[in-house]
């Protein structure tokens, strides 16, 4: 360690400070010795010439000359140099001649002291990260002011599982674990494992003679010798001795202990018993820097499998080559990129109350993925996207009475390119959505009802020309509302449907669902707002839009995304829901990922239908929870009781974000342009308007 004059002041190896230093005289004259030796050094190497000698007998022969060569050129050099520099003899400076001179072992003896002696005042990187002191206790040591303490592992269960290091790895606390391992000779291994197998054996044998009970802790132990000899001898596995210790930083005593004591129940709750390293204190915690020094040898018997599942790199990240950014992993502050469609399927749920973040975090998603060159659409029932749509030259569609866009619900889509379809597979699938429609239309129907329906439904069509027959319908006009009207009203005992439909296509509500479609879903983004829809004709009309896109989904395959915002709208009419369930579960073969956003938990999750559709999302998202919505969702979401506590105390865009098995806390972030466009904080957009 340097002296104080140097450890204070500016940065070291500046030579102003050097040469004012009082302690550091010798200064320009080492630097000068330094700067000769290297020289020297060099010239030594690159001039000893290897002599030309004639071709001896074999290589010892060849060898053998040019080491005399070698030797006698040396020689000869010695003899100059001693008579050139005797009156400097033993002076540093006396090296100073460049010349391919060899130097005597005295003098590099003196030139490599004084070389070491110029190093050793030279600050290091190591003297800027030691601390200044340390002080040992039986049960601890402080370094400059931090509290460290080490445990060591002493008991490993019969299995481990894998993975069973990630809850330490995560855990936010400053540490460092240690582990040794070290390989034994398996021959060894395997001479110990015979005694003792033929030991056990043994015992149980006299057990059975005596006619005790059989001890199932012997036979366990039989059993794995057994096993393990076996794979031993096979090569299939190898021994080795494991030793794992962990070091823990805290800023007080306190907070020390409490690290301690959470480590250990972290690791006694998997059967992984550890003990503090008492009046061990310093051995411990070299033997947990990266020195490789293992002074503390307490080490555990191992083989290949159950040592492989201590390998630490599993935690828990979710950052992957490709996919987009979702937010920040808050347990270790890293990136969470990620592709939604390299799940088993690409649906999605957002949970959280209201004003936890919900619309935006989606919002980031529609953006970063139309980047990606996925196709967005949007049902959107609060006009919240209006903004976002413009900004990336989507399309907005607003469904209302008021407005001109329309959609024929008797649409009937193209079949799918390679997709084996039977003639009539494409109307019978739309005939049973459209029956769907006319029960929450009609305000539910009878079974006598249903069949006249059912009829009146195939006559529309075949009245147009489109037949069960038929494989692509598609280029045919297809009937209105209207004309269901018609077929309905010349058919006996279907006086009262007609009245009721009557509503849709003459009444108030005429119009909005009875004439041919005038909408075209081929921009990149596209949204439709169904906020100015009257509160009877939402289900409705959320019904009809999303088997609309359902149909254009099927018609051209591309990797898109449906985002459902208010989703509990729609739960709440058994028919949507059991439309969106079927929408969600067969989104996948179309290359679609179905986000569903919700803040009524507790709805969604009581409805026969809304469990299933988290049950199909293999991306989940859950933001800030009220406590009467936490016990159902950690039924459904098997939440522990960490994440329950997190989930209840998550800021704005705070929360949990599942993808398959892995879970990680998130939070999500926008960059400022991106803020500008999703945001639906009132004063923000009122600023934006001005
Ligand atoms: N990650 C975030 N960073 C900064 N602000 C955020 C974040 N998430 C949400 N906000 C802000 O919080 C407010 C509410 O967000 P958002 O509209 O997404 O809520 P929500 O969960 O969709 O609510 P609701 O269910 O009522 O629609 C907005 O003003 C938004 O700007
Ligand atoms: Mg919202």
């Amino acid at each position: 360690m340097p002296d104080e004059t140097q450890k204070q002041g500016a940065p070291p190896n500046d030579p102003a400070l050097m040469k004012s230093g009082s302690g550091l005289k010798l200064e320009p004259d080492l630097a000068e010795v330094q700067e000769t030796s290297e020289v020297q050094n060099l010239e030594v190497s690159s001039a000893t010439p290897v002599k030309e000698v004639e071709p001896a007998k074999g290589l010892i022969g060849t060898l053998k000359a040019r080491w005399e060569a070698h030797v006698n050129a040396n020689k000869q050099k010695q003899a100059a140099k001693k008579m050139s520099v005797s009156d400097a003899a033993g002076k540093v400076v006396g090296v100073k001649v460049t010349t391919d001179e060899k130097i005597d072992p005295k003098e590099r003896e003196e030139i490599l002291r004084a070389e070491k002696l110029f190093n050793e005042g030279l600050a290091s990187i190591r003297d800027f990260i030691a601390p200044s002191s340390m002080d040992i206790q039986f049960n601890h040591i402080t370094l400059s002011g931090v509290y460290v303490k080490t445990i060591y592992v002493f008991s490993y269960p019969r299995y481990l599982e894998t993975n069973w290091l990630s809850p330490l790895i995560n855990f936010d606390a400053t540490m460092d674990i240690v582990q040794y391992v070290y390989p034994i000779d398996s021959a060894a291994i395997m001479k110990v494992l015979r005694r003792k197998v033929a030991q056990m054996q043994s015992s149980i044998r006299m057990d059975s003679e005596k006619g005790n009970v059989r001890d199932p802790g012997i036979e366990t132990a039989l059993e794995d010798a057994e096993q393990l000899r076996t794979e031993l001898q096979r090569g299939q596995e190898k021994f080795f001795q494991f030793g794992m210790y962990i070091t823990l930083y805290a800023k007080s005593q306190k907070d020390l202990s409490k690290a301690v004591k959470h480590v250990e129940s972290l690791l006694g709750g998997k059967l992984v018993m550890t003990k503090s390293t008492e009046l061990q204190t310093e051995q411990a915690f070299t033997s947990t820097l990266p020195i490789a020094l293992d002074e503390l040898e307490v080490h555990r018997n191992m083989n290949t499998s159950p040592l492989s599942s201590t390998f630490p790199f599993t935690s828990s990240t979710l950052t992957s080559n490709k996919g987009i950014l979702y937010g920040i992993n808050r347990h270790n502050d890293s990136l969470i990129i990620f592709d939604r469609f390299s799940l088993e399927n690409a649906n999605s749920v957002v949970f959280a109350k209201s004003g936890a973040g919900k619309s935006y975090s989606v919002k980031l998603e529609i953006l970063r993925s139309l980047m990606v060159g996925t196709d967005v659409i949007i049902v959107d029932p609060e006009n919240e996207y209006e903004t976002l749509a413009h900004s990336v030259g989507g399309s907005y569609l607003n469904v209302s009475l008021t407005s001109d866009r329309r959609i024929n619900p008797f649409d009937l889509p193209k079949p799918l390119h390679g997709d084996d379809v039977q003639p009539g597979d494409i109307l019978r699938s739309n005939i049973i959505n459209l029956q769907g429609l006319l029960r929450i239309m009609l305000g539910g129907l009878n079974p006598t009802e249903e069949a006249l329906i059912d009829k009146a439904l195939n006559d529309a069509y075949s009245v147009k020309g489109i037949t069960m027959d038929m494989v692509d319908p598609g280029g045919i006009e297809p009937p209105t509302m209207e004309d269901l009207e018609s077929v309905l009203s010349s058919m006996a005992g279907a006086e009262l449907l007609v009245q009721r439909l009557q509503k849709f296509t003459s009444g108030t509500f005429g119009g909005l669902f009875n004439k041919p479609t005038n909408v075209d879903l081929s921009s990149g983004l596209m949204v439709f707002c169904i906020r100015d829809l009257e509160d009877d004709l939402r289900p409705i009309a959320m019904y009809i839009i999303l088997n609309y896109i359902w149909t254009r989904v099927r018609s051209e395959l591309k990797k898109r995304i449906l985002v459902i915002d208010e989703a509990w709208t729609l739960i709440q009419h058994e028919d949507s829901a059991k439309f969106l369930h079927g929408l969600v579960k067969r989104a996948r073969k179309y290359y679609l990922g179905v986000t569903t956003i919700t803040q009524d938990v507790e709805d969604f999750v009581k409805s026969s239908y809304g469990k299933p559709i988290i049950t199909n999302s293999s991306m989940q998202l859950l933001l800030k929870q009220s406590p009467s919505a936490i016990e159902p969702l950690s039924k459904i979401f098997n939440l522990t009781e960490g994440e329950k506590y997190l989930l209840l105390n998550s800021g704005i865009g705070q929360g949990l974000f599942f993808a398959g098995l892995q879970h990680v806390a998130i939070q999500t972030i926008a960059s400022f342009t991106e803020d500008r466009i999703v945001t639906t904080n009132p004063e923000e957009v009122l600023n934006q308007q001005k």
